[in-house]
């Protein structure tokens, strides 16, 4: 179990969980923190962007990610324009290598 009990309905993790935890304020338009990233987490950011800016949002943020990665957003957002960014399900965005027939690995066939 990788959190505490006793928070009612809500969660803790546990302390050495939360202790490999950093935190960084940045700006994802500028630079998303590098990666490669088997999550990204970006619920409810692009849908207050002017669209050119969430077209700039959207290939940095499959830029970061690791090949077979997820990136989670809100429910009315969509990474349009990105290949490599596939749905999988309700908010849910896996990178794959649409250069490689869509492989999740980048492995290619
Ligand atoms: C509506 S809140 C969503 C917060 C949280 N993700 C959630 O789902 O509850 C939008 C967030 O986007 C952040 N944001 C806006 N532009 C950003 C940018 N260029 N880079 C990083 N964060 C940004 C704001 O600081 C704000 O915290």
């Amino acid at each position: 179990m990788h959190h505490d009990a006793g928070f009612g309905s809500r969660y803790r993790l546990q302390r050495a969980l939360r202790a490999a935890v950093r935190w960084r304020c940045g700006d994802a338009l500028a630079a998303p923190e590098p990666g490669p990233w088997d999550l990204v987490l970006c619920r409810n950011v692009a849908i207050y962007l002017q669209p050119e800016s969430a077209a700039v949002l959207w290939p940095s943020l499959a830029t970061v990610l690791r090949p077979g990665g997820a990136l989670v957003l809100g429910k009315a957002e969509r990474p349009t324009g990105v290949a490599d960014l596939v749905n999988e399900g309700p908010c849910v965005f896996r990178r794959v290598d649409a250069a490689r027939g869509g492989t999740r690995n980048g492995a290619g066939r």
